[in-house]
C-alpha cells in the first residue's frame, strides 16, 4: 500500500470509511470483520464521525480495532454544533468511550457551523495539548473556508471528490497540493451509485481486467497528496478495493475518463454530501 504524510505520519493512501455503519445491529458483525479485513490489507486509515449512526459507527470502530490500536490512524469528526469551548472536550471524550481508546490521531470539524473557527481551533488545540487527540484538522472547507482558518496547523480537509464531482481540481485541489495540505476523498467511488455503469469507465476498467470502482479509486490517487476512504462492508469490496492502489491508468485512460467526466472550467461552489 502507498503511504502519504499526513500529520507527521505515514498513512496510506486508500482507507476505509464508516458511514451508514453502527446503524443496524444485525449488520455489526459484518461490519466490523471488513473493517479488520481492511486493516489486514493495509487500509489502516479509518475515518469516522459522532454523526455516523448517532455513535454506532464509531463502537463499530471500536470493537473492530480493539487488541490492535496501535495499527491504525483514527479519524473522527465532532458536529458543528458541538464545536464550541465546552461542547468540543465533551463530544471529544463521548469519541473515545465509544471507540474505545485514549486518544484520536486527526479530529476534524465535520463541516462549519454556527462558532466562531477561533473558538474551535482553541478547542482542538487544547485537546492536542491533552494528548487526546494527535492532531485536527476541517471537513468541506471551500478555499475562502481555509484562507479564513489560515492555520498551518490544521492535518487535512477532506472533501467530496470522485469523478462526478471535480469542482476541487480548478482551485482548492492545487491549493491543497501547493500548501501541502494532504487532502481526503470521500464518496470516492460515487456511494456505489449510478457512476460505476457508466459506459467509459466500465471500458477503462475492462482494459486493466479490474472493475470500474477500482478505476474510481485509481483515478483519485493520480493526484499527490490525496487519500481516498471507500466505505465497504462486502469482503470482496474490501479486497478489490485494497487492490486498487497498485492500478496505474495511462494517459489514454485518463483522457477518455476526462471525456467523460468533465474537469470544471471555471470556480465551482463546494459539493457537499
Ligand atoms: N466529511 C463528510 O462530510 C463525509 C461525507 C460523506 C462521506 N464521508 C466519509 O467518506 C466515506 C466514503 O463515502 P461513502 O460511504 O458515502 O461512499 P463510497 O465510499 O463512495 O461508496 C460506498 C458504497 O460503495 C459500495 N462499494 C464499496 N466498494 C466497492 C467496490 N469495490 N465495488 C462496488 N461497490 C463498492 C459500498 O457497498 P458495501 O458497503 O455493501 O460493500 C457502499 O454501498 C464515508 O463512509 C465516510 O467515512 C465523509
Amino acid at each position: 500500500m502507498r503511504t502519504l504524510d499526513l500529520a507527521g505520519i505515514n498513512v496510506p493512501v486508500i482507507g476505509q470509511g464508516t458511514w451508514r455503519m453502527g446503524e443496524d445491529p444485525s449488520r455489526r458483525s459484518q461490519e466490523v470483520a471488513a473493517l479488520r479485513q481492511g486493516i489486514e490489507l493495509g487500509m489502516t486509515l479509518i475515518d469516522t464521525a459522532e454523526m455516523y449512526g448517532e455513535g454506532g459507527a464509531e463502537q463499530v470502530v471500536g470493537e473492530a480495532i480493539a487488541g490492535r490500536r496501535d495499527q491504525v490512524f483514527l479519524v473522527s469528526k465532532v458536529y458543528p454544533h458541538n464545536a464550541s469551548r465546552d461542547g468540543i472536550p465533551q463530544a471529544c471524550e463521548r469519541s473515545l468511550q465509544r471507540l474505545g481508546t485514549d486518544y484520536i490521531d486527526v479530529y476534524l470539524l465535520h463541516w462549519r457551523g454556527q462558532y466562531p473557527l477561533e473558538e474551535t481551533v482553541a478547542a482542538f488545540e487544547r485537546l492536542r495539548e491533552a494528548g487526546k487527540i494527535g492532531r485536527w484538522g476541517v471537513s468541506n472547507f471551500d478555499l475562502d473556508d481555509l484562507h479564513e482558518l489560515s492555520a498551518p496547523a490544521c492535518a487535512t480537509n477532506q472533501v467530496l471528490y470522485n469523478l462526478e464531482e471535480r469542482g476541487i481540481e480548478f482551485d482548492l485541489l492545487p491549493w491543497c497540493q501547493q500548501h501541502r495540505l494532504p487532502v481526503m476523498a470521500y464518496c470516492p467511488i460515487g456511494q456505489g451509485g449510478e457512476m460505476l455503469a457508466h459506459p467509459a469507465l466500465m471500458h477503462v476498467a475492462a482494459r486493466h481486467d479490474a472493475t470500474p470502482a477500482q478505476v474510481a479509486l485509481a483515478w483519485i490517487l493520480r493526484q499527490d497528496g490525496v487519500i481516498a476512504i471507500p466505505k465497504a462492508v462486502s469482503p470482496e469490496h474490501v479486497q478489490l478495493n485494497a487492490q486498487a492502489a497498485r492500478l496505474q491508468l495511462e494517459a489514454g485512460d485518463l483522457e477518455a475518463l476526462d471525456h467523460a467526466f468533465h474537469a470544471p472550467q471555471r470556480k465551482q461552489r463546494l459539493a457537499m454530501v
